[in-house]
């Protein structure tokens, strides 16, 4: 969860200029990416750290209920605002990934888009997804992630620091892919590509499709 001094300082900040600075990416290719991994999702879905709602206008109408959580405040409201605005039913609770205040197998599919770089302990966030999914429910997940290039993922680990610094606490350099796996998720379905408009070092992301056995 982001500490005090994020929420008080940087985390208002980033809440108030998160969709400003995506701008660019959503409309090069973000938005499209996120509606192709979006258009699987169905049922009771619980999205984690929902942001400002990007993904919201992206839910399809199988989506029987939907609940968006966020742990911090300053997004959470932003993202009240989009649930209003959008008209779509959706509950926003304010939570962290790692402790989901949800029972066991609650949901069908749970969503994560640009959030597992950013999550305090991503294994931890992963294992709860687990299990608040239902045996044989999904995660939906589209990630930036570790590059496969030695060259890359070296500059990943040396400028971690300073980019999490600038970018919310963002980690560039996770291997989200061996961490869903790790978390007992299989991963059905796996696409590579590229955030568009993006600086290198959060370009290398991950799609896709990961089933609670
Ligand atoms: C880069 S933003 C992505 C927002 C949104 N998921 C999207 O796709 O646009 C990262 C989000 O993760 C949230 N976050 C930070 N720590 C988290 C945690 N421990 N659990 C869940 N979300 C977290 C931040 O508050 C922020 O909203």
């Amino acid at each position: 969860m982001p500490g005090r001094i994020y929420e008080a300082t940087g985390g208002r900040l980033f809440a108030a200029l998160y969709d400003r600075l995506t701008k660019g990416s959503e409309d090069a290719g973000l938005a499209d990416m996120r509606a192709r991994v979006l258009a699987k999702a169905h049922g009771a879905t619980l999205e984690l750290g929902a942001g400002t709602g990007a993904n919201l206008k992206h839910y399809p109408d199988a989506v029987t209920e939907l609940v968006l959580t966020e742990p911090s405040e300053h997004m959470a409201r932003r993202l009240r605002d989009k649930v209003a605005e959008s008209g779509r039913p959706a509950q926003v609770v304010v939570a962290p990934a790692e402790h989901l205040p949800f029972e066991d197998a609650r949901f069908d599919t749970v969503v994560g888009t640009l959030v597992l770089c950013t999550a305090d302990d991503p294994a931890a966030a992963l294992r709860e997804a687990a299990r608040v999914l239902r045996p044989g429910g999904q995660l939906l997940f589209l990630e930036h992630v570790r590059a496969d290039e030695p060259g890359l993922a070296r500059w990943q680990d040396r400028l971690e620091g300073a980019w999490g610094y600038m970018a919310a606490g963002c980690h560039p350099n996770r291997d989200t892919l061996a961490a869903i796996e790790a978390a007992g998720l299989t991963v059905d379905d796996l696409e590579r590509g590229r955030f568009p408009k993006a600086p290198p070092l959060v370009r290398p992301l991950i799609s896709g499709r990961a089933t609670r056995a």
